[in-house]
C-alpha cells in the first residue's frame, strides 16, 4: 500500500446527530497521518466484545490537527452502537487504508455522490486549493439535512436530486449523463455511493474517454488484505481485494462487478 498503517486507540471527541435520528458525525482525536481522499479506516470501539465482533469500515471525511472526522448512517447493529458512543470513550482505529482517488488539482473535477457516498468528498472540497474547479451531483433518498452538504454548498456548485421515485431516478440518470458528456474531453470524474448508483455511473461513463474513478463499498472484516472477505472479480477474471486494491478503482476495472448488480437504477 506504500505507506504505514497504524492501529491506535483514539478518543471520542464528539458524536453529533445531523437529523436527530439516523445520520451522525463522529469526531475522534486525530492521528498524525498523511491521507488521500477515498482512503478509509476500520473502527472498533473498545467496549465491543463478541456481538458485534468485527470492526466497521468508514471513509475518512476529514483529518486535520483537531480531529479525525467520519460521517455515518445507522444501517445495522454496529452503526447503532457507534451512534451511542459518548465523549471520552475509546475506539480502536486502523488506517489510513486502501488506495484513494488519484486527483489532479489542476483539472476540473465532477463528483458524483449517492447518499452517504458524499462522506469521502468532504475533505476534498474543504481542502482543495481551487474549489471553483469542482462540481457535485448529489443523489439522495432522505432529506438534505441528513447529509453534511450545507458547508460544501458554500464552496462549490452542487446539483441535488432527491431520488424518491422512478421519475426522480430518471432525472438523476439524465443529469449524470449530461454532465459526464461535458467532462468527456477534459477533467476527472470521481464517484461513490450505493451499488445501484455506481452501476448507473459506470454505465454512463464506460464508453467515454474521461478518467473515471469509482469508490466501491463492500463488507470488510480486516481492511488490510488478509481475510479475503472483500474480493471482487476483475474484468479479466482476476480477483481484486476491495480493501487493498481499492476501494477506488478505474471505471473499467468494475465492469464485471457492475454486470452482477441488480438494482433500481
Ligand atoms: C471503504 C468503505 C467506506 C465506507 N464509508 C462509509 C461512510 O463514510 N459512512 C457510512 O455511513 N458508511 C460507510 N461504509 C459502509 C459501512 O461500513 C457500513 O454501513 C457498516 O459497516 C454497517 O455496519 P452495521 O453493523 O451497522 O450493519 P450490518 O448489520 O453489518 O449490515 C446492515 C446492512 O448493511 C449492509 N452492509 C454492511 N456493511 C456494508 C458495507 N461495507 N458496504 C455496503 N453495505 C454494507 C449489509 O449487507 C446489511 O444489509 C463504508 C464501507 C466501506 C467498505
Ligand atoms: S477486508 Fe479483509 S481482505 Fe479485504
Amino acid at each position: 500500500m506504500g505507506q504505514n498503517i497504524e492501529c491506535l486507540d483514539l478518543e471520542v471527541l464528539e458524536v453529533l446527530s445531523l437529523d436527530g435520528k439516523d445520520f451522525f458525525r463522529l469526531r475522534l482525536s486525530p492521528p498524525k497521518w498523511e491521507w488521500n481522499t477515498g482512503q478509509f479506516v476500520m473502527i472498533r470501539p473498545l467496549s465491543w466484545s463478541y456481538d458485534p465482533f468485527l470492526p466497521r469500515p468508514f471513509s475518512i471525511s476529514q483529518l486535520d490537527n483537531e480531529k479525525l472526522e467520519i460521517f455515518f448512517q445507522i444501517v445495522g447493529k454496529g452503526t447503532k452502537l457507534l451512534s451511542q458512543l459518548k465523549n471520552g470513550d475509546k475506539v480502536k482505529v486502523w488506517g489510513p487504508l486502501g488506495h484513494g482517488f488519484k486527483i489532479d488539482l489542476n483539472l476540473p473535477i465532477l463528483i458524483l455522490a449517492g447518499g452517504m457516498g458524499i462522506a469521502p468528498f468532504i475533505g476534498l472540497v474543504k481542502n482543495h486549493p481551487h474549489p471553483e474547479k469542482l462540481e457535485l451531483i448529489f443523489g439522495h433518498r432522505r432529506d438534505l439535512s441528513c447529509y453534511p452538504i450545507n458547508e460544501l454548498s458554500k464552496k462549490i456548485l452542487i446539483w441535488t436530486v432527491r431520488d424518491a421515485s422512478q421519475r426522480d431516478i430518471e432525472r438523476l440518470k439524465r443529469a449524470i449523463q449530461v454532465k459526464v458528456e461535458g467532462y468527456s474531453s477534459e477533467g476527472q470524474i470521481l464517484a461513490c455511493g450505493p451499488l445501484p448508483f455506481l452501476n448507473m455511473v459506470h454505465n454512463s461513463c464506460i464508453s467515454k474517454q474521461t478518467q473515471v474513478q469509482i469508490s466501491l463499498e463492500r463488507p470488510m472484516a480486516c481492511g488490510i488484505g488478509v481475510c479475503l472477505g472483500c474480493s471482487i472479480p476483475g474484468p479479466s477474471g482476476e480477483n481484486f481485494q476491495t480493501c487493498k486494491h481499492g476501494p477506488v478503482f478505474k471505471c473499467e476495472d468494475l465492469s464485471t462487478v457492475c454486470q452482477q448488480i441488480k438494482g433500481i437504477y
